[in-house]
């Protein structure tokens, strides 16, 4: 499949309604009827978005900062549902490693169990399952820890 290449850049406050929109429309936010505030991570400077042609592909969300066992942490990423499967998801996740390995020598994130397609997107782009926390969002669900040393 072609791969496109958007630009990055910081996100503002005129992106939250796009990347709202990818919320509302995907896993794991549907199932866990949560939404995400972007406004804190964009006053850190921690959001970032894919524009192509101007408009919102994607989004991303992270600290590059070791906060947690020498890691950054990715807290969120999403594409727009209509154009996944494009590269878009794995040129955020390029950009956030490249940040934060200036900081920390790893990256961490947390995935749903029942996110299987984000588990496979982390595992293609070098992620492995590190740990699980049982029950920590909902009930009779967990939240699986994935690692990768990024230096
Ligand atoms: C996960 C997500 C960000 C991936 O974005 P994307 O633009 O579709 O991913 P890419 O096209 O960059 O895929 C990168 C690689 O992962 C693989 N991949 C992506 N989605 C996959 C899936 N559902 N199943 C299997 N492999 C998948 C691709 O095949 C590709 O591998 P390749 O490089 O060998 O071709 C996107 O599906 C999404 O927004 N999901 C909903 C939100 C979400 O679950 N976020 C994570 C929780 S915070």
């Amino acid at each position: 499949m072609k791969k496109i290449s958007p630009k990055i850049v910081a996100m503002t406050r005129s992106h939250i309604p796009a990347c709202s929109d990818i919320v509302a429309s995907s896993e794991p936010w549907k199932s866990l009827r949560e939404t995400v505030d972007f406004l804190p991570s964009i006053k850190r400077k921690q959001a970032f978005v894919a524009l192509i042609e101007g408009a919102v592909a994607g989004f991303v969300v992270f600290t590059q900062e070791p906060v947690f066992a020498r890691g950054g942490y990715l807290r969120a990423i999403g594409v727009a549902p209509a154009i996944r499967g494009f590269g878009i998801g794995k040129f955020l996740m390029d950009f956030a490693e490249k940040a934060t390995a200036k900081h920390a020598p790893n990256f961490f994130l947390c995935v749903s169990s029942f996110n299987r397609a984000a588990q496979a997107f982390y595992r293609k782009n070098g992620y492995k399952k590190v740990g699980k926390i049982d029950g920590l969002i909902r009930k009779g669900a967990s939240e699986y820890i994935y690692w990768k040393k990024l230096r």
